[in-house]
């Protein structure tokens, strides 16, 4: 059998774990919203048409934080549309997704909904049709408390107290040719600039995430970011990282090691980041917002047929695979191995769209593979990240090399009083025989195996069959085998006060 070793010191610690890392993302696209979250026929709805079944399943992920209103979605998007008497709301043709938009749901029914979700908002302002006037409008909107133009129009709405809503995106992907009004990179410098002046000039206390690129590849990659905090530096708080990953071309073990990318992605943002801080002589740190991260590649056939002008479409309504968990799996090791400078990241997206959590509309919800590697992770990876040390056996393949077979983190979770280690095999043949030196922590005892693996690894979670792809618990044995293709999370119990 092939062996790995993992070494765990109380001395090398990454760093504590922004819980916002375990974000998502609920944008108006497809069936998202409509259907998705909300839903006022189906028999789960509440009072404001919100699905329990759907906010049930959202509890279970313990999401912190959710974006919202988009993605390309939000270049378009008048605010106030979705504000006020639900039978005064426009009707509108949607540019970025070519769909009907009702805008029965807005901030209104949203703030409320992420409230029963126990979840902050990140919303996204318009930097597409719109400008630092409007974004500074829904602001006032949302956070001023009351006397004033906007901030009365909100109370007369019904929503006596603010929202208070803390984190803000300045636009969304500016630099991609499909977004509507894209920027060049200097002209997306100067309007998220000016935006965020009038912005935090309005409320000091919100955070503000300017757009980096919309994937590693992109053209304009590294200029970009180096262009837009260059002027932003001394406003924002946080640049932006999208990527999507997938098995375009049918070949396993080189999808298995996409989380490499979302390394390399990361470490050269916060090179950038720091280069700015350096040249401005600064003292603040720009961190990392990794906002729409996930797998997304099986829908593309479908979406490229698709009729324009519906209303809320199957639409990016990708089924996900045992395979697709694994990844997802490596990529949240890869976002909290760097999470002393990812503080916030949205697995994109929550619902339908892209989604751990698929409807049936007047039916059930069920959970798709990628669901469990994420439930395990938000729910036991809280704390502060080990700094993994791990000697593993690697592999090549044409895109990718040296990739280790195991990818593992711990997390001291102070909380649960555990030590918490997540581990993913990534041989298509072999079982690892994995050897973690808890040493340093007195040796705690492991309490709890939890494996995902499945023999297929093609197969899927469907609404006929919800639990094809499910976890379960291997015997605790000291003896750690990751069996082949498998996504692991080890809990030890520590003894006493030994953190
Ligand atoms: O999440 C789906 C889309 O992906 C978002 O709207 C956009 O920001 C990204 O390209």
């Amino acid at each position: 059998m092939k062996q790995a070793k993992m070494l765990i010191s109380k001395n090398a610690k990454i760093g504590q774990i922004d819980n916002r890392i375990y974000g998502s993302f609920i944008e108006h696209l497809g069936r998202a919203v409509y259907t998705g979250i909300y839903e006022p026929s189906h028999e789960t709805a509440d009072e404001e048409g919100f699905r329990k079944d759907v906010l049930d399943m959202v509890a279970k992920l313990n999401v912190p934080i959710i974006r919202y209103p988009g993605g390309n979605f939000v270049s378009g998007y008048n605010w106030e549309d979705g504000t006020g008497p639900k039978d005064k709301r426009p009707r509108r043709p949607e540019l970025a997704w070519h769909t009907i938009e009702t805008n029965q749901v807005g901030i209104d029914e949203f703030q409320s909904w992420a409230k029963k979700a126990n979840a902050d908002i990140m919303m996204a302002v318009n930097l597409g049709t719109r400008g630092p006037e409007e974004a500074r409008q829904l602001l006032e909107y949302c956070n001023f408390p009351s006397g004033t133009y906007y901030s009365d129009m909100r109370r007369n709405n019904g929503f006596e107290k603010p929202f208070n809503i803390k984190t803000w995106c300045l636009g969304n992907e500016m630099d991609g040719p499909w977004q509507i009004c894209g920027k060049t990179m200097q002209e997306y410098a100067r309007i998220a600039t000016q935006t965020a002046k009038v912005m935090k000039d309005l409320d000091p206390s919100i955070e503000l995430v300017a757009c980096g690129s919309s994937h590693l590849n992109m053209p304009t990659f590294g200029h970009w970011e180096l262009t837009v905090l260059e002027e932003a530096y001394d406003y924002v708080d946080y640049i932006s990282l999208h990527n999507y990953y997938g098995n375009q071309d049918d070949n396993t073990e080189d999808y298995l090691a996409c989380s490499m990318d979302m390394d390399t992605f990361i470490k050269s943002v916060i090179a950038i980041c720091d280069t700015v801080k350096a040249i401005k002589h600064g003292s603040k740190d720009i961190n990392l917002s990794f906002d729409e991260w996930n797998v997304w590649f099986h829908s593309n056939d479908a979406d490229s047929k698709l009729e324009w002008w519906q209303q809320a479409p199957h639409q990016l309504e990708d089924i996900y695979n045992f395979e697709d968990a694994l990844v997802v799996g490596c990529l949240l090791i890869s976002l909290l191995k760097h999470c002393d400078r990812v503080k916030m990241a949205c697995l994109a997206q929550l619902v339908n769209v892209i989604a751990p959590i698929m409807t049936v509309e007047g039916g059930p919800c069920y959970a798709q593979t990628i669901f469990y590697p994420f439930y395990y992770t938000s729910n036991f990876g809280r704390g502060t990240a080990l700094t993994p040390i791990i000697s593993s056996d690697t592999y090549d393949t044409d895109k990718h090399k040296n990739i280790p077979y195991v990818e593992s983190i711990a997390i001291e979770n102070q909380e649960m009083g555990e030590i918490i280690v997540f581990a993913v095999n990534r041989s298509l043949e072999e079982n690892i025989d994995f050897n973690i030196d808890l040493s340093d922590y007195g040796n705690p005892e492991l309490i709890e195996h939890v494996v995902l693996t499945n023999d297929d690894m093609k197969a899927t979670n469907t609404v006929e069959h919800p639990d094809n792809v499910v976890p379960t618990n291997a015997e605790i044995n000291n003896n750690i085998v990751l069996t082949k293709h498998s996504w692991n999370m080890l809990r030890y119990k520590l003894r006493g006060a030994t953190i």
